[in-house]
């Protein structure tokens, strides 16, 4: 075919470690459960907020420096996230990329989380802690979807082109993807919770 892609939207997904995270993934579940418990503003917030889950975005959102645990996520994301950067070409000699934001999420049976990004961030992603069976991914949207005015809608074999496409979630993996990408998690359909730690990188 004379053609290639241009400008492309590059997403990571990879397994945290190839192996050993059993122990790791009980601690962060335990915390989470924990936080949960602990941070009443973050209960408040999600009442109103993110209705049937718990997150602590707005409470407690700098999990890596105030959790031992979190901290060590950190530091098993940061290869993923060279890795991930490298591949956008972003200049990581000139512009550091840190952590700036780590929180943490429980979504119960019916909880979902609506379409957003992620603004004043350049790389984010969610480490996924505990999926049940039949618990939701995360859905991406065509960044061009604004832009085709005049475009028929896509055939479903469309692949890349599609204009929604859906991540499965599943533990011990993660997912990275530019600030600027439309995201959601529709509602969890699973009795079980979907546990996850979501992060900003700037
Ligand atoms: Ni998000």
């Amino acid at each position: 075919m004379p053609t290639r892609p241009l400008f492309p939207t590059l997403l990571y997904t990879a397994a945290l470690q190839a192996r050993g995270l059993g122990a790791f993934n009980r601690q962060l579940l335990h915390e989470i459960r924990q936080l949960r418990q602990d941070d009443t503003a973050g209960r408040r917030w999600s009442a109103t907020n993110y209705p049937k889950g718990f997150t602590s975005y707005a409470s407690a959102n700098r999990l890596h420096r105030t959790s031992r645990t979190f901290a060590q996520l950190e530091r098993k994301l940061a290869p993923h996230l060279r890795r991930f950067a490298g591949a956008l070409g972003l200049d990581g000699a000139r512009h550091k990329l840190v952590m700036t934001d780590c929180w943490a999420n429980i979504m119960s049976a019916g909880a979902a989380h609506g379409l957003h990004l992620h603004p004043v961030s350049t790389i984010s992603g969610t480490y996924y802690v505990q999926v049940p069976k039949g618990a939701p991914g995360l859905k991406l949207e065509d960044p061009r979807l604004d832009r085709m005015m005049a475009a028929p809608p896509r055939r479903s074999d469309a692949g890349s082109n599609q204009s929604w496409v859906l991540i499965p979630a599943a533990a011990g993996q993660l997912v990275l993807f530019e600030s600027w990408l439309r995201h959601e998690v529709p509602a969890n359909p699973a009795r079980g919770e979907r546990l996850s730690v979501s992060f900003n990188y700037a």
